[in-house]
């Protein structure tokens, strides 16, 4: 198959592509698109057999459910059976935007959508081009992140090509995605509301909205079952090892970086590096070092102080680190505040939940 590749501009957007997307996804074909968290592999939300081709693009487990995408709200009343009135306040809260509302089903939703549950994840993305693309086809739009399974998530068009290329019918380009990390995934159908996944929309945020927020305890414990059936397989992996450098101060982390790169030499192990602005500071004259030893990519990741704009690279960052041959990354770890909760998820989840020694 050929993957067509569109460029098109988000502040300009071209119609004439987005009827040519729109016109696939009718079709039963599959489109890669951009959402303001990664891209996501569209897919008509009510087409069984075009479903059935987002989980063979992406090797993907059938019972890992999909998300359905809508740019209106009354199509996410129309795909769920009913809408308790905290999630009605989420909704105008919060979408569009990062948030993905698990909730029950209506029988519009084909099994295919939620492999065989009895509810449905439906959340508005925020992307011009996204929201473009789903009114146009007039459809849910079912979108898992564009990557091969277990692969860290697309944030650029080029990721989707390097990971589905001759898979999908099409790729739109609308650019780098501005979050980095997934829609936080909160369960809204049951007594009490459960982040299945944290995400773009902080637990900090949605307890300003509604009060009390649960964590799935399957999220940070790797000994407890996750509720999310998508949060069980080994995720947002590259193909390298990933390390998590722990260290109090700047100057702890940087001293076992050294320790690391020596016991990576002592391996043969090429390394790639993922280090904070902090960390880079401290470690002075061994930058050189470092690059002259057995460090194959070495990235200065930013200041911890701004979270956002770590979590808006890392995957891209974890992509170049295979890229240029690493054998291992290592990376530091993050506070569990804010954005930093789903940094953290999905770093210990690309480790492996191994914690080393050095
Ligand atoms: O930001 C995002 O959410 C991106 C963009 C493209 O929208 N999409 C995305 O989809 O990350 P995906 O398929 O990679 O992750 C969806 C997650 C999975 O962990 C899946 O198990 C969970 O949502 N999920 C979907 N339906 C569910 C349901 N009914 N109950 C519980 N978890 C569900
Ligand atoms: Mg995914």
């Amino acid at each position: 198959m050929h993957t067509v590749l569109w460029r098109i501009d988000a502040d300009n957007i071209e119609n004439s592509i987005i009827k040519k997307a729109a016109c696939l996804l009718k079709e039963g074909g599959l489109v890669a698109f951009p959402t303001e968290t990664v891209y996501g592999l569209g897919a008509n939300g009510l087409d069984p057999s075009a479903l059935r081709k987002i989980f063979e693009a992406k090797g993907r487990p059938q019972d890992n459910p999909l998300i359905l995408h809508v740019a209106e709200l009354k199509d996410a009343f129309h795909l769920a059976e009913k809408v308790p009135s905290k999630a009605r306040i989420l909704m105008e809260e919060f979408w569009p935007g990062p948030l993905t509302l698990v909730l029950p089903k209506s029988r519009f939703v084909p099994p295919e959508v939620t492999a065989g549950l009895d509810t449905v994840a439906i959340r508005m993305p925020a992307h011009p081009l996204a929201l473009a693309l789903i009114r146009e086809a007039g459809l849910p739009i079912a979108a898992p992140s564009a990557n091969r399974s277990g692969y860290p998530s697309p944030t650029t068009a080029s990721h989707v090509l390097d990971d589905l290329e001759g898979r999908i019918d099409a790729v739109l380009d609308g650019g780098p995605t501005g979050i980095g990390l997934e829609s936080t995934v909160l369960d809204v159908s049951g007594e009490r509301p459960v982040i299945l996944r944290p995400g773009g929309v902080t637990e900090e945020d949605l307890r300003r909205v509604i009060g009390e927020v649960e964590l799935d305890r399957g999220i940070t414990d790797s000994g407890i079952a996750p509720k999310s059936p998508g949060m069980k397989y080994t995720h947002y992996s590259p193909r390298a090892e990933v390390i998590l450098l722990y260290g109090e101060t700047p100057r702890v982390i940087a001293e076992r970086v050294i320790m690391w790169m020596e016991k990576f030499a002592s391996e043969h192990k090429m390394a790639g590096l993922l280090l904070t602005e902090e960390t880079w500071n401290c470690l002075g004259a061994s930058q050189d070092y470092l690059r002259a030893k057995n460090a194959v990519y070495v990235k200065n990741i930013g200041s911890r102080q701004n979270l956002e704009g770590i979590a808006r690279l890392l995957y891209d960052e974890l992509r170049r680190c295979d890229k240029a041959g690493a054998d291992v990354i290592l990376t530091e770890t993050y506070q569990e505040e804010g954005i930093g909760r789903a940094l953290m998820n999905r770093l210990r989840k690309s480790s492996g939940y191994r914690i080393a020694d050095c």
